[in-house]
């Protein structure tokens, strides 16, 4: 293997490419029986193993309700819907797309905010600059398995009389003091999707310790239809299939494995790029283990000598994938365009730095060594790689 990198005519580093994500899947043998069972009783919603899974949810999170839906976003929706909520909801915009849709879907106008620089989670002074007397709501995200610091956005909230609650989409995994996420705020909403710690194909899990949002997303994932076809609200389809909730229950045996997996893959990204200079990592808050949803590092061009997006080409070219998350940020999406511009400089920085590295629960370490071979080999040649376009 030459010092070249691919992008100047060196070899890729993967020349059959290693891919950025992949589900780590419970084996086959043990759901084939369950699957064949479930198929031939006929039951393929509605059934018994939907329950389960929430049941199973309830005791790994120690919240009192889980309510099992056929995604985070449709969660978060039914979730939000819930609280009854109108007015200004203050969001970070240093997220996905899906949590501030929810917001529109219930008529409430987001009011974007800024994150903290190192932890990327949202900054709890600039909710508090932006609190107006419209203000009605506060909407957190675990941004990459990191939680923002629930505690001093409880205090925040309880003082104003505010509701607070939870995209929680990337928090499966990850561990606040010695607890899992799920029992903060009015409710938190998980995803279940393939890129996450445990994927059901597709699905989310609202938790939550109020009964009523617990009955109200209920009967909302089923059109709002208390059972009488007399309906007490709009709702919608957001029901979990029973071949997903299958699916689900066989993963959380093995969630806390994946977790501690992902853990040693950003140790080995930490210990091999350290070093590079105008490379950054994520803060992770104290006390926390974070599920590494995903595993983002900063670049900071000056400093490096190429841009994200320019580092992101060359690694593309080393037969490594990464994604420029979340870029757009929110404020900046044409879908908010008619929403009073704001500037977020924090946001607007990050979501032009942040490049996440492939990362999986059962990542080969040899793989990540080599990920990050591969970036610094671009970085000795980081010159002729500028010029290279
Ligand atoms: C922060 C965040 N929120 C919400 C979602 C949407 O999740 P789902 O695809 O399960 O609706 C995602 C998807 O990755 C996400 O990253």
């Amino acid at each position: 293997m030459t010092d070249l990198p691919a992008i100047l005519g060196g070899s890729p580093a993967f020349p059959e490419g290693v891919p950025f994500t992949r589900p780590t899947l419970p084996p086959w043998e043990t759901l084939a029986p369950q699957f064949e069972a479930m198929y031939r009783s006929g039951n393929l919603t509605k059934g018994p193993h939907q329950r389960r899974f929430e049941a199973r949810m309830e005791e790994y999170l120690q919240v009192p309700h889980v309510v099992a839906v056929s995604s985070c976003t449709s969660g978060l929706m039914l979730g939000v819907q819930s609280l009854g909520l109108e007015g200004e909801v203050i969001v970070p915009s240093y997220s996905f797309m899906a949590t501030f849709h929810a917001l529109r879907w219930c008529h409430l106008k987001p009011v974007f905010v800024d994150c903290e620089p190192d932890t990327l989670t949202v900054d709890v002074e600039a909710v508090r600059a932006a609190l107006t007397p419209r203000t009605v709501g506060v909407m957190a995200v675990s941004l990459f398995g990191n939680p923002p610091d629930w505690p001093a956005l409880e205090a925040l909230c309880a003082a104003k009389g505010l509701a607070l609650f939870s995209d929680s989409a990337h928090g499966l995994g990850t561990l606040l003091h010695d607890k899992p996420l799920g029992g903060w705020g009015s409710f938190e909403v998980f995803s279940l999707s393939p890129t996450k710690l445990l994927p059901a194909a597709e699905g989310g899990l609202v938790a939550t310790r109020e009964e009523r949002v617990a009955t109200w997303v209920r009967s909302g994932r089923d059109y709002g239809n208390p059972g009488s076809y007399d309906c007490e609200f709009a709702g919608l389809n957001a029901r979990m299939s029973e071949l997903h909730a299958l699916l689900g229950l066989a993963g959380v045996e093995n969630l806390d494995s994946y977790a501690a997996h992902r853990n040693r893959v950003a140790e080995v990204y930490h210990a091999e790029l350290g070093g590079l200079p105008g490379i950054r990592f994520q803060k992770i808050r104290e006390g926390v283990r974070s599920s590494y949803k995903d595993f983002p590092i900063l670049v900071d061009p000056e400093a490096f000598g190429i841009d994200r997006d320019h580092l992101g080409r060359a690694l593309q070219a080393e037969g490594i994938p990464t994604r420029a998350y979340f870029f757009p940020a929110g404020h900046e999406q044409t879908a908010y365009a008619d929403l009073p511009q704001v500037h977020l400089p924090h946001t607007e920085r990050l979501s032009r730095q942040v490049l996440c590295l492939p990362i999986a629960s059962h990542m080969d370490l040899e793989e990540v060594r080599r990920v990050a071979w591969a970036l610094r080999r671009i970085h000795a040649r980081v010159a002729d790689v500028k010029v290279s376009g």
